[in-house]
């Protein structure tokens, strides 16, 4: 794939199925974490969507952070350096952490986040992802729930970003080869 601003992206996965595969995932949270409180962290920016849609389909007490780190910039490849550009002020110390990613391609900035947030001694921590990447992973890091493994194609909305775009369409899209 060439640097160049792409054209019309395509559908990978449709709106319907998201949500669908969310409410999944929201079911399967609510019950293992039954009677439990949660810290749920939505990791910026590109989680806020997924975060906010999954946040409706858990059915226990949530406390929301926001941490944010970038590691891509305006490119379509991990620059291999993580940032951290926001960080959490609440102690997480014997918290039932539960990291909300949408998506775990190179598994750098999970590793990162796993490790840095292992260190603050929750009672528990685990990772949701919208999207993971299998083929690209160059770590190897645990995720507890997994809405979709995709290939390894450079994917764009409901979130996700390239060069600051796309992040309001309402689907995951891909650019077709060339643009
Ligand atoms: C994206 C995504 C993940 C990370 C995954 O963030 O939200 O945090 O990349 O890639 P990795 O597994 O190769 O590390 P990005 O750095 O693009 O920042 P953004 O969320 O602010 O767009």
């Amino acid at each position: 794939m060439s640097e160049t601003q792409p054209n019309e992206p395509k559908v990978l996965i449709p709106e319907v199925r998201i949500q669908e595969r969310i409410q999944e995932l929201g079911r399967e949270i609510t019950k293992e974490y039954a009677g439990k409180e949660v810290v749920a962290i939505c990791v910026l920016k590109s989680s806020f969507i997924f975060y906010s849609d999954l946040l409706r389909q858990i059915d226990l007490p949530v406390s929301c952070e926001f941490l944010g780190v970038s590691s891509y910039g305006d490119r379509r490849v991990s620059s291999g350096e993580v940032k951290v550009t926001l960080d959490i002020n609440e102690p997480l110390e014997g918290k039932h952490v539960l990291i909300v990613e949408d998506i775990v391609d190179s598994g750098l900035t999970l590793a990162y986040l796993q490790n840095n947030l292992r260190g603050r001694k929750p009672a528990s921590l685990k990772t949701c992802a919208l999207l993971m990447k299998p083929e690209s992973m160059k770590m190897e890091v645990l995720v507890d729930y997994v809405g979709f493994k995709i290939g390894s194609e450079f994917v764009i909305g409901y979130g996700m970003d390239y060069a600051g775009k796309y992040r309001g369409l309402p689907f995951i899209g891909y650019f077709e080869p060339g643009h």
